[in-house]
């Protein structure tokens, strides 16, 4: 009974191999140096239902850790002995890219936790928008308003 299905396995396994790697649609010398979400800049504008709820999603999933403020002097990073840098600093986010921030809120970063699955991409995108805010004293305005 074993063997014919160690025999099918075998095939299947050594089949894999023999498919060939489909080629790369962009030679290397073209591609980009950064993956494509990396350099994307924030595809959602803000609104005010997006900003409610970026606040209400910073306060559970963030604030803890980084402050209401973005500051980073919280008990919590105090505890775990986090090297925070300071968000309500302008300095701190002004080189980093929009989707250099989305991904390290999707996927986290050493001991920070990445919302993962928890959050859809456009809440995501908000998050973006709020923690650039917090430099600038709060949530962005939404043009208009
Ligand atoms: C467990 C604590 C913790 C939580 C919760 C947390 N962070 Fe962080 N965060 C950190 C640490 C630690 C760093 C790394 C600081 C560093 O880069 O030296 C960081 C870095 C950052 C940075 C700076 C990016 C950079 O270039 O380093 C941003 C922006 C940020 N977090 C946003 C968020 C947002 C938004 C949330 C909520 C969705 C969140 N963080 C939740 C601990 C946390």
């Amino acid at each position: 009974m074993l063997k014919p299905l160690l025999l099918l396995s075998t095939l299947i396994l050594s089949g894999f191999g023999l498919i060939p790697k489909p080629s790369p649609a962009v030679l290397p010398q073209d591609a980009a140096p950064v993956p494509a979400a990396t350099t994307k800049a924030n595809p959602v504008k803000v609104t005010p239902e997006g900003m409610a709820r970026a606040k209400k999603q910073y306060g559970y999933d963030c604030e803890m850790c980084h402050g209401a403020t973005g500051d980073g002097k919280t008990d919590l990073a105090k505890d775990m002995k986090l090297a925070m840098l300071d968000l309500s600093d302008p300095k701190t986010l002004a080189d980093v890219s929009d989707g250099t921030i989305f991904d390290l809120i999707k996927n986290g970063k050493d001991k920070m936790p990445g919302e993962g699955d928890r959050a859809k991409p456009d809440e995501i995108w908000n998050l973006v928008h709020y923690v650039r805010g917090l430099s600038k004293g709060g949530a962005p305005v939404a043009p208009g308003k």
